[in-house]
C-alpha cells in the first residue's frame, strides 16, 4: 500500500427529514446565499423546503446553475454574493451546482479574475467562504470531496480545480429527494459513481487490499441496486444506497493509498466541450474503448475484477479480459447509455481537434503510469466510433 493522508471534514447528515436540520449546521445571524440549477429544486419543492429550514436567516437565491457549470453564470452569482455580503454559501442539487457552489465560495473574497482560481488544478486557492451542500442527484461524489468542474465554453474549457477549501461543512443527503430524478439522471449517476470507483481501482496492484475490497463491495453494490432504480423508482432503500454509494464512491477514503487512473474523465471532459455531452455519457462511451487499449498494464487488476466482481474465474487470460471488459460495457448498456459515439448521435468525430484540445490542456501524458498519449488516445477514439 502507498503512503496517504486521509482527511475529510465534512459533516454528513443522512436519512429522512434531513433537511430539517440544517439550521443547526450554518453559524447564527449568517447572510446565506442559497444555489440551485435550472428548475428541478423548484420544480420538486426541495428549495421551499430548505427555505423553510433557514427561517430566521437572511437569505439570497441564486438559480440557473446549468449542467456543467458555467463560469459566466458562476460570475453572475460572485457578483450577487458581494453585493449582498453573503458568509454562507448553501448548494441545493447534483453535482453542477455543487461545483459551481464551491467556485463562487473562494472567487468571491478573491481580488483576482475568478477564472485564476481554476490554472493550476485549484493551485492558488488561499481562501474560500464556508458552504453547505444539499444532495439531489447522487453521481458526483461533491458533497464530500474538495473538487470542483468548472466550463468556460467561450475558450473551450472543461476543468477541474482541487483545493481542501472547497470541502462543504456538511452534506444532507435525503434519498427521498432524488425519486424525482428522470430515469437518464438515475443511469448517469450509477455509470459516473461506477467509473469514479474504476478510475480508483483498475491500475496495477500495490497490496491495498482493504482499498480494493471496499471498491469491489460498490462496484457489487451498484450492479445489483442500479438497475432496481430505473424500475422501482420511489423504494426508499434503493435510493439510499445508491446514494451512499456515490457519495463513498468520491470522498477519498477508496483513492487513499492507491494509485489513480482519471484518463476518462480528463479526456471525457473534452468530449463535453465538443459535442456537449453529459458527463457520464463520456465515460460510458470511453472506458470500455480505454480499458481494451489499456489491457496490457492493467491485466493484473482486470483479472481480479473480472473473478471478483463479474465472477469470471476460468479461460485464458485474454479471453477473461475481454469478458470483463464486455460485461462492464453491457452494464452501461443496460442502464440505458449509448456506450458508442454513434449511439449518442455523433457520427463523425473530429479526432484532431479532440487531440488538439487535450495537448492545449497539457493532457499528454494521462493514466495511473502516464502511459496514455496522444497517440493512444487516437487508437481509443477510434474504437468509441
Ligand atoms: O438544473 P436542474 O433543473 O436542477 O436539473 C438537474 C440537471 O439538469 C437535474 N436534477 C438534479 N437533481 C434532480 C434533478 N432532476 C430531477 N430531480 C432531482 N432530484 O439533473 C440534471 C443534471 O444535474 P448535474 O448536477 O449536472 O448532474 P451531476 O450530479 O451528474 O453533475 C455533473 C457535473 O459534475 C461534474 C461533472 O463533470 C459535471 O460537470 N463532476 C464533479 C465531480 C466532483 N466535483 O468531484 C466529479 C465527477 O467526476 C464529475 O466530473
Ligand atoms: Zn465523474
Amino acid at each position: 500500500m502507498l503512503n496517504f493522508t486521509f482527511h475529510n471534514p465534512t459533516k454528513v447528515l443522512f436519512g429522512k427529514c434531513t433537511i430539517c436540520q440544517l439550521a443547526g449546521e450554518i453559524p447564527p445571524g449568517a447572510r446565506v446565499m442559497v444555489a440551485f440549477g435550472a428548475e428541478s429544486a423548484r420544480k420538486y419543492g426541495v428549495l421551499d423546503e430548505v427555505l423553510r429550514a433557514l427561517a430566521g436567516f437572511d437569505v439570497t437565491e441564486f438559480g440557473g446553475i446549468e449542467a456543467n457549470p458555467e463560469y459566466d453564470t458562476l460570475c453572475s452569482g460572485i457578483a450577487l454574493a458581494r453585493e449582498k455580503k453573503i458568509d454562507f454559501l448553501l448548494a441545493v442539487g447534483g453535482g453542477s451546482v455543487i461545483d459551481g457552489t464551491k467556485f463562487m465560495a473562494a472567487a468571491i473574497p478573491f481580488a483576482g479574475e475568478p477564472y485564476q482560481l481554476m490554472e493550476n488544478k485549484g493551485a492558488a486557492i488561499r481562501q474560500a467562504l464556508p458552504l453547505g451542500a444539499v444532495l439531489t442527484l447522487p453521481a458526483s461524489g461533491s458533497e464530500m470531496n474538495n473538487r470542483a468542474i468548472i466550463s468556460r465554453r467561450a475558450v473551450n474549457w472543461k476543468r477541474a480545480a482541487m483545493n481542501d477549501w472547497f470541502f462543504p461543512r456538511f452534506a444532507v443527503l435525503d434519498p427521498t429527494k432524488t425519486c424525482t430524478l428522470p430515469p437518464m439522471q438515475t443511469a448517469n449517476g450509477v455509470v459516473d459513481t461506477f467509473v469514479h470507483v474504476l478510475e480508483q481501482y483498475l491500475t496495477y496492484p500495490v497490496q491495498g487490499k482493504v482499498q480494493d475490497r471496499l471498491a469491489e463491495g460498490l462496484l457489487l453494490l451498484l450492479i445489483e441496486e442500479g438497475p432496481k432504480a430505473l424500475v422501482e423508482p420511489e423504494n426508499y432503500d434503493v435510493r439510499a444506497n445508491l446514494m451512499w454509494a456515490s457519495t463513498l464512491g468520491l470522498n477519498g477514503l477508496i483513492g487513499a493509498g492507491v494509485p489513480q487512473d482519471w484518463a476518462a474523465h480528463r479526456a471525457g471532459y473534452e468530449l463535453t466541450v465538443l459535442y456537449g455531452l453529459d458527463h457520464a455519457r463520456t465515460l460510458a462511451v470511453l472506458v470500455p474503448a480505454m480499458l481494451q487499449v489499456r489491457a496490457g498494464g492493467k491485466k493484473e487488476k482486470l483479472l481480479q475484477y473480472g473473478e471478483r466482481v463479474w465472477g469470471i474465474s476460468s479461460g485464458a487470460e485474454d479471453v477473461r479480459i475481454t469478458a470483463a471488459i464486455e460485461k462492464t460495457k453491457a452494464f452501461f448498456g443496460s442502464m440505458g447509455l449509448p456506450t458508442s459515439l454513434s449511439g449518442c448521435g455523433i457520427e463523425k468525430v473530429d479526432a484532431d481537434r479532440f487531440i488538439e484540445l487535450l495537448e492545449e490542456h497539457g493532457l499528454t501524458a494521462m493514466g495511473e503510469r502516464g502511459e496514455v498519449t496522444p497517440a493512444m488516445m487516437r487508437e481509443i477514439l477510434a474504437l468509441c466510433a
